[in-house]
């Protein structure tokens, strides 16, 4: 890590910000530390991104309630940024598939650079080879798989880009947890598995997964993404194009009114709110063998709850509530699968780079029916106890 203070620090930050896009390495860019006159405005994310075979730049204006993307070729985004770096933004950080830069501004205003260049971080793994070969052994996920180097996980030489070790870890940690679902479900011995991915986003463990199935348990895959952006579609279907898959698409639709049927394998991993609730409704109503969800944000309870005034002086901070909301939302989630019919696990997961949510339900489904009404009494027991008039995938099972 180098520091370098010198006023050409803006213009050198947006040289490579420029060269990263036109080399096809930019991974992001993050601006935040906002000062500027819109006191709505939080941050401002900045990726590339493929528009009727244009290459943009696509603006996540991230508002504190809700979100705004334009897209900009790169001459307008440079103007732009020149405008802001220093003077509404405090803060940029920029991610590239071979460093990671990050420009501040102290409180004098002065430009503070620091850079971390990849090249550094894969001279070890040759210094540690006898460890690196040891950790692979141990993955579920082999890191020469093409879709990891498309997908920017892996560079060309099928190392791991350092900025994207999170995610390596969370795609093998997914595959892991998968692999033995798979196994214990009976799934093993299908010719072909369906599997829905609600909320897939930019796909990352839609493609492991059916790399997954079609490698390394030489299983027929009929993969669908299906994802509310229209962008993050068409790219992930340009990856698959690019990757000469088949048996791998993705759809834009909204996972409310999504109508999915024979599914294998339901994922939702991080759909927002209630979206978890839809996602786990139509699992359950195509009777999936597995359903894997991770939730994300927890709305709909926080406000119906109600606690014995002893704890009060704990839930008076709101990060508690939140806590509290959050279990008690998946909590009742993993009792209604469990009172549906399916074999309920909570447990921690890798978080995402944007959101510090860890937790996953798996959920198998029993061979054998069993009797329910223990489940469904401690559901309404619990729901009694904490006030809770509308829990969503509760009324979506009942509907
Ligand atoms: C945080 S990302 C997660 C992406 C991916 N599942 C992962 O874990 O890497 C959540 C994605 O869900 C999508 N999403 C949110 N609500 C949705 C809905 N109701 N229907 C379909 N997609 C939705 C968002 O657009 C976003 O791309």
């Amino acid at each position: 890590m180098s520091v370098i203070n010198t006023p050409e620090e803006i213009q050198y930050f947006l040289d490579q910000y420029q060269q990263a896009f036109n080399n096809g390495m930019l991974q992001r860019l993050v601006l935040s530390k906002y000062q500027g006159n819109d006191s709505e405005l939080k941050r401002i994310t900045v990726r590339p991104v493929l528009i009727k075979n244009n290459l943009l730049l696509s603006f996540l204006y991230e508002y504190q309630t809700n979100h705004i993307t334009k897209n900009l070729g790169l001459d307008e985004s440079l103007v732009l940024l020149s405008q802001w770096l220093g003077a509404d933004f405090k803060n940029a950080h920029l991610v590239s598939q071979s460093a990671e830069i990050q420009l501040r501004f102290s409180k004098k205003g002065k430009p503070l650079l620091s850079e971390h260049r990849s090249e550094t971080t894969k001279a070890k793994p040759e210094a540690n080879a006898h460890l690196s070969h040891n950790r692979e052994k141990s993955r579920f996920v082999k890191q020469d798989r093409p879709y990891l180097t498309v997908l920017g996980v892996t560079d060309a030489q099928g190392q791991i880009i350092p900025a994207m070790s999170r995610k390596w870890k969370q795609i093998n940690k997914f595959i892991e947890v998968l692999s033995g679902a798979i196994e214990n479900t009976g799934l093993t011995k299908q010719a072909e598995i369906h599997i829905a991915d609600f909320g897939s986003g930019k796909a990352y463990l839609t493609f492991a997964v059916h790399d997954y199935l079609n490698d390394s348990l030489a299983i027929k895959p009929q993969v669908t993404g299906v994802e509310l952006r229209q962008n993050l579609v068409d790219l992930c279907n340009q990856t698959a194009t690019k990757l000469n898959l088949n048996g791998i698409k993705f759809e834009q639709g909204d996972v409310q009114h999504f109508a999915a049927q024979n599914i294998n394998i339901m994922i939702a991993l991080h759909a927002c709110d209630t979206a978890t609730d839809y996602a786990i409704n139509m699992g359950i109503r195509s009777k999936a063998d597995i359903i894997m969800c991770s939730p994300c944000c927890h709305k709909q309870i926080r406000p119906q709850l109600k606690s014995p005034s002893i704890l009060a002086p704990l839930l008076q901070h709101g990060i508690h509530l939140g806590q509290e909301a959050e279990m008690v939302t998946d909590g009742l989630r993993a009792l209604l699968l469990e009172a549906n019919g399916y074999d309920t696990q909570v447990f921690e997961f890798i978080s995402l780079e944007h959101t510090n949510k860890n937790k996953m339900i798996l959920a198998q489904k029993r061979q054998q029916p069993r009797d329910n009404s223990e489940v469904l009494a401690q559901i309404a027991e619990l729901k009694h106890f904490y006030g809770i008039k509308e829990h969503c995938l509760e009324q979506l099972l009942q509907a």
